[in-house]
């Protein structure tokens, strides 16, 4: 008598156990024109694959090579303005997972906000997102605007000194994450 009815349950859970890992798989959102834009700005733009003898070359806006000679870009060299933007879209897909996927479910993000996190986690990586106290004041459950506004100056060095640049570019990225938005990002999925 107990049969059917366990059979009907046996039934209905395989479906939700298979399922469950596509339910929990959350894509973060694509940042904003402005995002884009400071990028572009801070990166720059480099057509042409120069042979760098001592680490790999960057190209387009700041795509970081691969190989000596860039050949997993799917565009023909020089890069045009265009191809580079679509290979900078493509390269910001895997940041934009990290600053969604490491913040906690209580974390809320503009859509300014999380373009000023995605642009920092394109320049410094996201092993360093993860160790960052950036991330773990935000998880911890800081007001997000005061973090922002704290910890990106911070970042602001390569080889223990302080470069002008970084400076420029992290100052940038706070005004971006302090214009006000009604747009949202984070949480993406909940
Ligand atoms: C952009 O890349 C495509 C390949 O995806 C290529 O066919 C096209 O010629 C490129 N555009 C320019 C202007 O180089």
């Amino acid at each position: 008598m107990h049969f059917p009815s366990l059979l009907v349950l046996g039934a209905a859970l395989v479906p939700s156990v298979f399922s469950s890992p596509i339910v929990a798989r959350c894509t973060g959102p694509d940042v904003n024109a402005a995002t884009i834009a400071l990028i572009k700005q801070f990166e720059g733009f480099v057509p042409n694959v120069y042979k760098d003898p001592v680490g790999l070359p960057t190209v387009g806006y700041g795509h970081l090579c691969k190989t000596a000679g860039c050949g997993e870009v799917p565009y023909p060299f020089p890069l045009s303005e265009e191809n580079a933007t679509k290979l900078m879209k493509a390269d910001l897909k895997s940041f934009q997972q990290t600053i969604t996927l490491k913040t906690a479910s209580h974390v809320t993000l503009n859509a300014n906000q999380y373009g000023a996190l995605v642009s920092w986690a394109f320049n410094v990586g996201s092993g360093a997102v993860g160790t960052s106290t950036l991330l773990a004041r935000l998880n911890a459950g800081e007001n997000e605007a005061t973090v922002i506004a704290q910890e990106l100056p911070r970042w602001n060095k390569a080889g223990g000194k302080v470069l002008a640049g970084l400076t420029r570019r992290r100052a940038a990225e706070v005004a971006l994450a302090q214009t006000s938005t009604s747009a949202k990002a984070i949480p993406a999925c909940s």
